[in-house]
Formats: structure tokens, C-alpha cells, sequence
């Protein structure tokens, strides 16, 4: 897969708002040295009105691959010729290859989360008690995921209790039911708990009954930050066995990309330790 050394490498990038300190452009420089690959990782800060512009100009100008990140994941899916099955259950795509003009629209976020917590945590998911707090975009992504590893059950909760109705209809199955978080709190704590909203990236403090957590509790939360985010010092405080903020889904998911893109799956285990926080 190495290209002619005599070729311009190959271009790929990440567009969102915004993407200044976004560490993928580090993630993936690492990979292409670890896997001899020759590429360019670029950032591209697009407002919502320049997302289609940039993606296509990216195209025209002979860009192989984007990776697409907030606000920009779901028009990313309606944009994309083609979507895979992940993409489409998630309605949203953050990894576009480029392929003769045409899109074609992946998600990778949802095995990256996965793959982060079973293989770098090492918590079972099968046959245990999960609630998702939230029903956005970022609920979505991981949702179908988490059904797919068959736990005991999976509570949705969120503030909006119709969002949370509209994700059990869409994957309707069993073991799957819609909550407030009000009425999470009359439940026994649970084994996985994970942060999907986007409460606390304003430094409130998070709205979820505090009897959720116990001693046997992993929790994880999808956003990722310097030091422990609100949720993961919420979830510390109140007891959680083991709180994690989503710095591995973030290299697990880029893993994915690359290897969509590239044909080869660098090994996140060497990066992970290198860049341990
Ligand atoms: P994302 O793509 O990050 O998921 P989103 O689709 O706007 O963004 O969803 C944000 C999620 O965070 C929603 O579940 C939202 O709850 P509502 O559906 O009730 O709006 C949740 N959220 C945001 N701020 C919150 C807060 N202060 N308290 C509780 N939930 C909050």
C-alpha cells in the first residue's frame, strides 16, 4: 500500500466548527509513520453554510478522505452518495472517502467507542445493565453498537423525553426502553453508564440522579477534554467504580478511518501509551 515515493502523498483532513485543537491531524501522522504509509492530515474550520463547498473543493482538488466532526455529521450523511450500515443507523457520517468524485459516507464512532471500552477497559458489555444518558446526534452514534454487544438491558434517558422515544422506535428492540432522568433515579445503579450529552461542556454540573452510580458503575464519557470533565468528576464523586472521559474512542475511531481509508489498521495500543493522559 506504501505510494511511489516519487507521487505527491495522498491528502485527507478533518472539516468542522471549530477544529483548532483538534489532535486527529496528530492521531494520523502517527499512524502513516507507524504504517509506512505517505499521506497529509489537514484541518478545515467550515462554518455550516461552507460545509458542502469545502468537502467538494477538497474533492475537485484531488483530496482522498475527510473526517468530519461537530456540526457537520449529519448534513456529512445527507451530502454522501453512498452511506455504509453504520452510517446510515447512526444518520450521521465522520468519514467520507473520496472515490472518483463520489462520497461515500462511513461512522466509525460507534466501533471506536466500542472497541475502547471492551479491548483498552476491558468492561463486558454482554449481559449487563447500560443506561446512555442523552438522545442526540451522539446517542445515535452508539446506540445500534451497543444493542449489537446484547446487554441486559439499555435505558435511553434524556432531558427531552420524546428524543429518547424517537431512538427506541428507530431501533426497537428488546431490552431498549426510553427514560427521564427523574425516573432513572427509582432504578438500582447501573453496571455502564455513558455521558452522550452535551451537559457539563459548559461547566454546568451534570442533571443525572446521583443513586445511577455505585461501586460496580464504569462510566464513560464520549467527550474528552485536558482534565476530568464534569462527568467524570460527577461520576467519582458519587462513587463510580471506574469513570473514563472518551480519549480512546477518539483514537480507536481514527484507527477505523485509517484503516478505511488505507487498507491498514495501525496499532492504537503503541499510540495510546505514547500519548497516555
Ligand atoms: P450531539 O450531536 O452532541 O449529541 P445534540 O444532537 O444537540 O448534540 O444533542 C445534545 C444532547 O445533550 C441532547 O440529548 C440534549 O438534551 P435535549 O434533547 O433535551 O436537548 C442534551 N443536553 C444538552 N444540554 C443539556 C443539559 N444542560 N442538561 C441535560 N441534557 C442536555
Amino acid at each position: 500500500m506504501t505510494n511511489n515515493d516519487q507521487s505527491a502523498p495522498d491528502r485527507y483532513g478533518l472539516v468542522g466548527h471549530p477544529v483548532a485543537h483538534s489532535r486527529s491531524p496528530l492521531i494520523h501522522s502517527m499512524f502513516a509513520r507507524q504504517t509506512r504509509q505517505r499521506l497529509t492530515y489537514e484541518l478545515f474550520d467550515a462554518e455550516p453554510a461552507a460545509f458542502e463547498t469545502t468537502v467538494r473543493g477538497f474533492g475537485a482538488a484531488g483530496g482522498k478522505g475527510l473526517n468530519v466532526t461537530v456540526p457537520h455529521k449529519e448534513v456529512a450523511f445527507a451530502l454522501c452518495d453512498e452511506a455504509s450500515a453504520a452510517a446510515s443507523a447512526a444518520r450521521a457520517v465522520n468519514t467520507i472517502s473520496i472515490v472518483a468524485g463520489r462520497l461515500h459516507g462511513d461512522n466509525t464512532d460507534g466501533v471506536g467507542f466500542i472497541r475502547d471500552v471492551k479491548v483498552n477497559q476491558r468492561q463486558t458489555l454482554a449481559g449487563v445493565r447500560i443506561a446512555v444518558l442523552g438522545a442526540g446526534g451522539a446517542a445515535r452514534g452508539i446506540v445500534g453498537p451497543l444493542l449489537a454487544e446484547q446487554p441486559a438491558e439499555l435505558t435511553i434517558a434524556n432531558r427531552t423525553k420524546e428524543r429518547a422515544d424517537q431512538l427506541v422506535e428507530q431501533f426497537a428492540a428488546a431490552g431498549l426502553v426510553a427514560r427521564t432522568f427523574a425516573e432513572l433515579g427509582d432504578l438500582p445503579p447501573m453496571d455502564v453508564l455513558v455521558n452522550a450529552t452535551s451537559a457539563g461542556l459548559r461547566g454546568e454540573t451534570p442533571p443525572f440522579p446521583a443513586s445511577l452510580v455505585g461501586p460496580q458503575s464504569f462510566c464513560y464519557d464520549l467527550v474528552y477534554g485536558t482534565s476530568a470533565t464534569p462527568f467524570v468528576v460527577w461520576a467519582r464523586s458519587h462513587g463510580a467504580g471506574r469513570a473514563v472521559q472518551g480519549w480512546g474512542m477518539l483514537v480507536e475511531q481514527a484507527a477505523e478511518s485509517f484503516a478505511i481509508w488505507r487498507g491498514i489498521r495501525p496499532d492504537t495500543r503503541t499510540l495510546l501509551k505514547q500519548l497516555a493522559r
